[in-house]
């Protein structure tokens, strides 16, 4: 077998945070909340590409709302666990969001610089609303002021992986949210 670079551990090393069984729990929770407040509205599902794709495909199947989809990619991390601080659009959305309630769906929020700037893009479309779906907020390691409207679960400052979060591209299958040691 090649060796792989940077993400070494193995899935037996890491240790389970949120079971299949509580994330099921929880978005259904936030699905039924969007549902509330977007009664008789249309939504556009904005999801960060890739981490936040597992959790749209979920959450999108919790709504009972007129849902549409889109994707936007940017690039913080590259292969390393921390932020360079840089935030670039690789992929930005396919149409016009002028007039749209966008929910922009996002795997973890951290620092908030993606979700700041992702804002400020979506803000210039003059959308009618523009909310935040985190499913994790580490909340302590936030640089800008930036709060979801609806959040899965406040963590601690550990990196996780699985349900669509990656160490170097690994573990995004995984279907608990787990913690690299
Ligand atoms: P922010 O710009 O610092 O808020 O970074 C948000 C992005 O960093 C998320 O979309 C994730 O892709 C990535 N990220 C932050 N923490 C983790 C983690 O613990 N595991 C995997 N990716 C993470
Ligand atoms: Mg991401």
């Amino acid at each position: 077998m090649p060796a792989t670079s940077g993400a070494t551990a193995t899935v037996s090393e890491l240790k389970v945070l949120f079971t299949r069984q509580q994330i099921a729990q929880r978005v259904a929770e936030l699905g039924a909340q969007i549902n509330r407040d977007f009664a008789g509205e249309q939504v556009v599902l904005i999801g960060v590409l890739k981490g936040a794709a597992i959790f749209l495909s979920d959450l999108s199947r919790a709504l009972s709302v007129d849902a549409t989809f889109d994707f936007i990619s940017v690039s913080t991390y590259g292969n390393e666990k921390r932020s360079s601080g840089e935030v670039k659009l690789l992929k930005d959305v396919d149409q016009s969001m002028e007039g749209k309630n966008i929910i922009l769906v996002e795997d973890i929020l951290d620092t908030g610089l993606t979700l700041s700037y992702l804002t400020k893009v979506l803000a210039a479309h003059r959308p009618k609303s523009l909310r935040i779906a985190a499913l994790l907020d580490k909340a302590a390691r936030r640089v800008q002021p930036i709060k979801a409207d609806y959040v899965g679960f406040e963590i601690p400052d550990e990196f996780v992986v699985g349900y669509g979060m990656d160490y170097a591209e690994r573990y995004r299958n995984l279907p608990d949210i787990c913690v690299v040691p």
